[in-house]
């Protein structure tokens, strides 16, 4: 049983950029909570963070199993993901194929955004993925991943 955690474009900054909006701890930091929370739960965590659209879609077709050539025969080498925390930052409000990857995977999915995007600029208050989301968090900083596993292992219902 496995949760993957992926966090998107400039994340790695985080503690680092804009800490008035995004509070002053690490990526690191909260993986390492994260990972800590996870096992707890009786869960293994994969975490994943990048700036590329595409290396994210590539992730999350991994999590289902399929690698990079799945269409030329190459079936599911068995990762299997039961469900995925996302941040896709800003590729949260611009990209479709993050979106299209989630849905296509068919592996239940929390969104989570540090700040409150509804307070921001108003391009934030769109995303692509929210209508596909079991759940969306955003405005309680870093604690919303911790509240992201804690939902996704206690109480979404998945299939691995
Ligand atoms: C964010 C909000 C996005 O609008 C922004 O582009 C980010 C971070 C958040 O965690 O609050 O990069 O997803």
């Amino acid at each position: 049983r496995r949760i993957l955690l992926i966090n998107g474009p400039n994340l790695n900054l985080l503690g680092k950029r804009e800490p008035h909006i995004y509070g002053s701890t690490t990526l690191p930091d909260v993986e390492e909570q994260a990972r800590a929370q996870t096992r707890g739960l009786g869960f293994e965590l994969e975490t994943f963070q990048s700036n590329h659209e595409g290396a994210i879609v590539d992730r999350i077709q991994e999590a289902a199993g399929w690698g990079p050539n799945v269409a030329s025969g190459d079936s599911r080498h068995g990762e299997k993901v039961s469900a995925i925390i996302i941040n896709a930052g800003a590729l949260t409000h611009t990209s479709v194929a993050v979106r299209d990857a989630l849905a296509g995977v068919d592996i239940p999915f929390v969104e989570v955004h540090v700040s409150n995007v509804y307070a921001r600029e108003s391009f934030r208050a769109h995303s692509y993925l929210s209508d596909k989301a079991v759940a969306v968090i955003c405005g309680m900083g870093v604690f919303g991943y911790t509240a992201a596993i804690e939902f996704a292992a206690r109480h979404m219902k998945l299939k691995e």
